[in-house]
């Protein structure tokens, strides 16, 4: 059983492989899955950079390839780490991933370190009050 702060340490790691020559900032994400048989699984991201300024962060990077790595169409994303050597305290993630996280799952948790040593943890329906969606009000 992973704990938030084994996720938070595997995120620092999965910074390491960011591809992130324009802002020099790397973002490493580690997504706690479950599985349909109850199994959980951690599926690591990193942000990707090109020339024309536009990057995959590494949340939707982990998100997009837990579906393959894991073979499944039923995963739960329970929880998603993220870490930054640039920000190591305070990161959150943007406003895409956000939308994201949210439609995937609004229960997820969002975890980063707070400035205390603490973990910061945030649903991604508090990270994105009055989310956008396609349902009639
Ligand atoms: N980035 C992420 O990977 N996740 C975030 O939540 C914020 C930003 C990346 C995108 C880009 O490669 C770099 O950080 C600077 O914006
Ligand atoms: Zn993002």
């Amino acid at each position: 059983m992973l704990s938030d702060r084994d996720l938070l340490a595997m995120a620092s790691e999965a910074s390491a492989w960011a591809h992130a020559p324009y802002s020099g900032f790397q973002v490493g994400a580690a997504l706690l899955c479950s599985l349909e048989d109850g199994s959980e699984q951690c599926v690591l991201g990193a942000n990707y950079e090109t020339a024309h300024y536009r990057a995959v962060c590494a949340e939707r990077h982990a998100l997009q390839s837990a579906r393959v790595t894991l073979k499944s169409l039923n995963l739960r994303f329970l929880k998603l780490a993220i870490f930054s050597p640039q920000k190591p305290v305070g990161l959150t993630p943007c406003g895409d991933c956000r939308q994201v996280v949210f439609e995937a799952n609004p229960d997820c948790l969002l975890l980063s370190w707070a400035a205390s040593g603490k973990v910061l943890s945030m649903k991604a329906s508090e990270l994105l009050p009055s989310a956008f969606g396609l349902e009639s009000v």
